[in-house]
């Protein structure tokens, strides 16, 4: 392997620490930040996001506010709760943990939450924000991305960026993001022509499609940067005991794309542990800029 590694987990320690210090001021300022995390219905992997979000909140100083419904909650309950949520002044931040069960709208609910409570990022207000250049709550995991590309790259300036993807989470607040700092930005997807060649441009990729392994080293122009933000979980034999064994990897082929990049995030930990630490930078945000206090630095967009 040639490429550097970008290491997420250390990253996200490092937000961590200095939302934890911004918790402190704030504090001292006479407010608690505070985070309501909704869950409805009892999907494993969501219930250990919102486990790890609960745990993460608590260890920076904030409050952690969970509100878990069963399945069967009907959409006006969920639309109750969110407007109590909105109306509490203890609760600065408000995420609605998706997938919802099937008989709730979620863009209904995320269009309830209050956009200056919005730390995911989603009410369509924030992205018409983020979309014309303004003052936004920004999606989680590609404002982890782009803080790593900042320090890995200190300018992107006039540098060309692909983002594979054009998801509203994850694709297209990426691009606007990379936009913003006046990376020229192409988004590829399924149906776009030759996307060898085109990543083969670019000085960074942002592989976003949930495709195991799909973008490989081949597809790398020799430097470039990669962000893989899949993590997908694949087959990988049978244990000694016959079960089977899986295993987590990214959108991107690791091996043969660090044999070429100049830098590379790892699946695990590379983008993964970025997402939280950012949901807790966007909460701490929301929170001063509620309370007329300054916002911390380096922590937004
Ligand atoms: N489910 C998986 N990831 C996310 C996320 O970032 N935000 C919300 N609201 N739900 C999710």
């Amino acid at each position: 392997m040639t490429a550097t590694l970008i290491d997420g987990k250390a990253f996200a320690a490092k937000v961590r620490a200095k939302v934890a210090e911004e918790v402190t001021r704030v504090k001292a300022a006479g407010v608690t930040p505070g985070l309501a995390v909704v869950l409805v219905g009892e999907d494993p992997a969501s219930a250990v996001y919102v486990r790890n979000k609960g745990k993460q909140t608590v260890e920076v100083g904030m409050e952690s506010f969970e509100h878990k419904l069963p399945a069967e909650t009907s959409e006006a309950d969920l639309l109750a709760l969110i407007a109590k949520l909105n109306a509490d002044p203890a609760v600065h931040g408000i995420l609605c943990q998706l997938p919802v069960p099937d008989h709730i709208d979620a863009d209904k609910v995320l269009d309830a939450i209050d956009p200056a409570k919005d730390v995911d990022g989603f009410h369509i207000s924030n992205v018409g924000l983020l979309g014309t250049g303004q003052k936004a709550m920004v999606p989680c995991t590609p404002l982890g991305c782009l803080m790593m590309l900042r320090v890995h790259h200190g300018s992107l300036s006039g540098l060309n960026a692909v983002v594979v993807g054009r998801s509203n989470i994850v694709g297209k607040p990426m691009a606007q993001l990379l936009l913003r700092d006046s990376a020229t930005v192409t988004i590829a997807h399924s149906r776009t022509k030759e996307i060898e060649a085109l990543c083969r441009t670019a000085d960074i990729v942002v592989a976003a499609v949930g495709r195991p392994e799909m973008v490989t080293g081949d597809w790398i122009k020799p430097g470039a940067t990669v962000i893989d933000v899949g993590i997908n979980r694949i087959d990988a034999g049978v244990k000694d005991d016959g079960s089977p064994r899986t295993k987590l990897v990214g959108d991107c082929h690791f091996d043969s794309c660090a044999e070429v990049a100049g830098a590379i995030t790892p699946v695990p930990g590379g983008v993964g542990p970025m997402t939280i630490a950012c949901l807790l930078a966007n909460t701490l945000t929301a929170c001063c800029r509620a309370n007329g206090l300054d916002e911390p630095e380096g922590l937004t967009a």
